[in-house]
């Protein structure tokens, strides 16, 4: 993609500097690349993913005081030409510099569409009186946005909701030429139906991402390969992969039952815990002792592993999962079936989708208990009743696949994009 001077034309990606949003840009960045535009990530040095596996990028460290602001112009001066933006919908404050510079700028959405709708439906519900919420409407489903009910909303238990629907309008607000988004029209059709003339510009569905490019590893933590020597001697579909993604963390109680619920299942079992997610972990080493000697060779536990290789492997048959949109799009791209136990934000939202709309996995409900576990792991793994759930995760698979091949819908909304950016 030439620019002035027969240049590629320079493309400024800025990420939000988390590990679910780093890994969405830089795959973003890796298809722009290949589509001919030069690519310079634009973020807090603190956060940079191991550089050199993305050597046609350049790395901009920015000079900000805050990890979350993007708001010295300065930073985009130090480039040589004038660059069109593509920042993260939570680096909002990006919006200004693009503004301030004159200089195009485009929104990446790196959660889910429905997710984004839910900006637009809780407004509308608190002014209609159902705030603040009460318990007893919990599983009450919300008006005009079924099958999501009051408690998968992200500010059904805020304390603030005011400040979460300020946080909402600014984004909602933001002034650009386009928007976007890591989803596929076959999975979030009807929301997109409510969505798109909400927001007024041109929107571009491009996902799953990981799969129309083949991206290097961007890894904030270091991946434990070993894990993939020990799938390799399982039998087929055999094995339930556990991860709960970079920021989900949980109390020590919740691991002892996750612990015993893995063993009674006797399931093979693939388990992340990452340093961090244990509240209060004093005694969960010597939980874990146990817990291994208990399951031997059966279990193999890492701190980090390399989730899409994993979730691609034949002997994973399950991804026990908190239903990030970046796991729950890597699980449905390889028809892997999923337990959801969503924590926060979108979580709730996904996990919905996934046992309700797209019904390609079971949603643990209650409070998180071994005997609960073992029966949602033997149903997805094994039981006859879950085979359902596991054909249409296979069908599902299929159906991704064929949005990014020649002539399907992220394919060519890809190609628009591209246009798109040149004509910006
Ligand atoms: C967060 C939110 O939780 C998520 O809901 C939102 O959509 C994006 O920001 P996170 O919690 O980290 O992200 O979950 P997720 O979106 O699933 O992203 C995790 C990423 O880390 C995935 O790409 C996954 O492949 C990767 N990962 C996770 C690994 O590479 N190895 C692991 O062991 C675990």
């Amino acid at each position: 993609m030439e620019g002035q001077g027969g240049r590629r034309r320079r493309l400024v990606l800025v990420p939000y500097p988390f590990q679910g949003h780093i890994t969405p840009m830089l795959q973003l960045g890796t298809i722009l690349h290949s589509k001919g535009f030069s690519i310079t990530i634009a973020l807090s040095q603190f956060d940079f993913p191991d550089t050199s596996n993305h050597p046609d990028f350049v790395f901009l460290p920015l000079s900000n005081d805050s990890l979350y602001r993007f708001n010295d112009p300065d930073d985009i001066d130090r480039l040589e030409e004038l660059p069109c933006i593509i920042f993260d919908s939570l680096m909002y404050s990006a919006e200004a510099v693009a503004l301030h510079l004159k200089l195009p700028s485009i929104i990446f959405r790196t959660g889910c569409a429905t997710f984004a709708l839910s900006f637009y439906v809780c407004p509308k519900i608190q002014k209609e009186g159902y705030t603040p919420f009460r318990a007893s409407k919990s599983l009450e489903l919300v008006p005009e946005f079924h099958p999501l009910r009051f408690k998968d909303l992200p500010v059904f238990k805020l304390k603030n909701v005011d400040e979460f629907l300020q946080h909402v309008t600014t984004i909602t607000n933001l002034r650009t030429s386009g928007m976007i988004w890591n989803s596929i029209d076959c999975l979030e059709q009807s929301s997109l139906v409510q969505l798109c003339p909400k927001l007024q510009v041109p929107i571009f569905l491009i996902g799953p991402m990981h799969k129309l490019a083949p991206a290097p590893s961007s890894s904030l933590l270091e991946e434990d390969r070993s894990c993939i020597s020990w799938l390799n001697k399982q039998t087929e579909k055999s094995v339930l992969y556990v991860s709960f993604g970079s920021m989900a963390t949980m109390e020590e109680k919740e691991v002892a039952e996750m612990a015993w619920g893995l063993a009674n299942s006797k399931q093979p079992f693939l388990w992340v815990l990452r340093p961090g997610s244990v509240r209060m972990s004093e005694s969960v080493d010597l939980l874990l002792d146990d817990f291994k000697e208990s399951v031997g060779e059966r279990g193999c536990i890492v701190k980090w592993a390399p989730q899409k290789e994993v979730l691609a492997h034949s002997s994973v048959g399950g991804f026990w999962s908190h239903c990030g949109w970046n796991s729950t799009l890597e699980s449905v791209s390889e028809g892997v079936p999923m337990i959801c136990r969503p924590f926060s934000g979108d979580q709730k939202i996904i996990s919905r989708y996934v046992s309700h709309v797209w019904r390609v996995g079971i949603e643990l409900e209650n409070v998180i208990e071994r005997g609960e576990i073992e029966r949602a792991i033997k149903l997805l793994m094994v039981e006859k009743e879950g085979e359902e759930i596991r054909q249409r995760a296979a069908d599902a698979k299929l159906e991704l696949q064929l949005s990014v091949q020649k002539g399907g819908s992220s394919y060519n909304s890809l190609n628009e994009l591209v246009e798109f950016i040149v004509s910006v």
